[in-house]
Order: C-alpha cells, then structure tokens, then sequence
C-alpha cells in the first residue's frame, strides 16, 4: 500500500447518511455518496421553507440555514469532513452529487449553495454580480475570454487571481449538457506536477506579476501576485495565462514554460462530472482547466461555480 492510500483511507467512511469512497478516476480526490433520503428529505424541507433562489441570494444568511438542514439529514460531523477532505494536502478535493433525485437547476443552486456554506463563505462573484455564477458554452460566443469558447483547450490556471481577497477552495457543478463531447475539466495536483520544483525554485518564482481582468469580469483594479508562495511549509501557486502582464521576455519565457510543462504532464485528470454533480477543490494547489470540445452546432453545456474562503 502506497503512503497516499493510506493517508486517503482516514476520510473513507459510510455512514447511514452517506458513503465516503476513493474516486473512481483517481486516488487525489474523494467521491462522496449521499443517501437519495437524505437528499429528498432535504430539498422536501428547503420547498417546505421556501427556501428560493432569490431568497437566497438577497439573504446571506439564508445560505447557512441552507446547509443545516444538510446537516439535519446527514449528521452534525459532515461539515467538518469536507473541510478536513478540502484542507488535506494529500487530496484536496472531492465530487458530489444530487444521485438524480432532482433534476430542477435551482435546487442545484440550493444544494451547491449548502455545499459551499459548509466549507466556508463564497466570495462575490463580480462576474454575475452574485455569490456564484451560472456560465455557458455554446457553439458560438462573443466574450472576451477563454472561459465560453468551446473549440479551445482552456488552460490549467488557479482562479481568483485579479482580485484581493483569498480565494480558498473552488466548486463547479454540472447544470446542462447537450451535444456535448469533449469539454471534461482538466485537473492537476500540485504535487503530482513532475516539474514542480524546477519552476517554483526558479529565480522568477516569487517575482510579484501584474494580474488584470478583461472587462467581463467587471473587476477594474490591477494587482500584483507571486506565482509560488509558501502554504503550510509546502508550496502553494495562483497563475492563469490570460491575465498576467509580464514586463521582460525572461519573464515571458517562464509563464510559457511553466504553462507548457503543466499541460504535458503525465498525471493531468479528465475529470467526467454528470449533469447534477459537482466538484469541489482546494485552489490553493490544484490547478483547473477545460478540455476542448468537438464541434456541434446545438452544443450546450453550462456550469455553476462558487469560489469562496475557509472561515477563520
Ligand atoms: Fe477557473
């Protein structure tokens, strides 16, 4: 048994509520079963206290009392083993999912929202001017960045990196897909990066970049990050190609470089997510991207997201 089983099987459990398994893809990540009870009940009491999107969204608090009847359903202890699975260097991340009970989108934004409440609190979304965002990818698209053009890899970056507060941990989840192939999120652990040391003990790896938004994003301020800095004694990253502004060619080599060698790495996951299900990581040191999709005129796909902080 290798030393990251068995550091992986301290969060493997079942529960009445729940099961807790090693994801089928791969041993980083969790795959968490809920009960379809629990889920039921859930989304029967959530109904029963109309509990709406728009409630929660106008009601902060609202999206806390959201993940108490979770808790009410699956036990007091689950909160804190997400946040033990997200804040565990070892994985990092999970997937969850509605176990096809519900197929209505705003009960997927209600239960992504419990989700989410029970890791910590979600930031501001400047992009939809919400706490989380609702995006989609169609065959054709006029934005101005890579996040809705469907035809091109969307490479691995970290998100929140044009804004000042601390961006945590990173939920998608599945909304719609139709006509959809190609598209998995492409995913990498930090630590399974084979070139890691090389670049974050390179010269450049703490220089401060100037990170800046495209207009979409609605976020006007510039800010300055390092690309490696130090996370519990082991190193944490924050780059995304598109919107760092090197100043000298040296530095535009090592973003490239960097770009390249984390693309080509063998131990990249596709990650499958059915409609329903969603996929929570720790930002700090898993790093995301999309593959392309193959053409089709009908294609459909959308994803929620929420990023947010761990509570202190
Ligand atoms: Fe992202």
């Amino acid at each position: 048994m290798s030393i990251v089983e068995k550091k992986k099987a301290k969060f493997e459990k079942v529960t009445e509520g729940y099961k807790v398994l090693s994801h089928p893809q791969t041993d980083r990540l969790y795959h968490i079963q809920l009960s379809k009870n629990a889920i039921e009940k859930f989304l029967e009491k959530v109904n029963q206290t109309n509990q709406s999107v728009q409630h929660l969204e106008y009601t902060p608090y609202a999206r806390l009392i959201v993940a108490s009847y979770l808790l009410d359903e699956v036990g007091e202890e689950f909160g804190e083993l997400l946040r033990n699975i997200v804040h565990d260097r070892e994985s990092g991340g999970f997937t969850l999912g509605l176990e096809g009970v519900s197929e209505n989108t705003d009960e997927f934004v209600i239960f992504s929202t419990a989700i989410a409440y029970l890791l910590g609190t979600s930031n501001h979304d400047s992009m939809s001017g919400k706490y989380y965002a609702r995006f989609s990818v169609k065959d054709t698209d006029g934005s101005d960045s890579y996040l809705r053009q469907a035809y091109r890899l969307f490479t691995l970056h970290t998100d929140g990196t044009f804004v000042d507060e601390p961006t945590d941990w990173l939920l998608m989840m599945k909304m719609v897909e139709q006509n959809a192939r190609g598209g998995e999120s492409r995913l990498l652990h930090l630590d399974d990066w084979k070139e890691l040391n090389a670049f974050a003990n390179h010269p450049l790896a703490n220089n401060k970049f100037t990170y800046k938004a495209p207009k979409s994003k609605n976020v006007g301020q510039e800010i300055d990050r390092q690309t490696f800095f130090n996370h519990n004694n082991k190193p944490g990253i924050c780059f995304i190609d598109q919107f760092v502004y090197p100043e000298t060619i040296e530095e535009a080599k090592y973003l490239r470089d960097l770009s390249e060698s984390m693309e080509q790495d063998e131990s990249l996951i596709e990650l499958e997510l059915p409609v329903g299900d969603l996929v929570v990581l720790n930002n700090i040191f898993w790093l995301h991207g999309r593959a392309a999709f193959e053409k089709d005129p009908n294609l459909n796909r959308e994803l929620l997201r929420q990023r947010g902080r761990f509570n202190q």
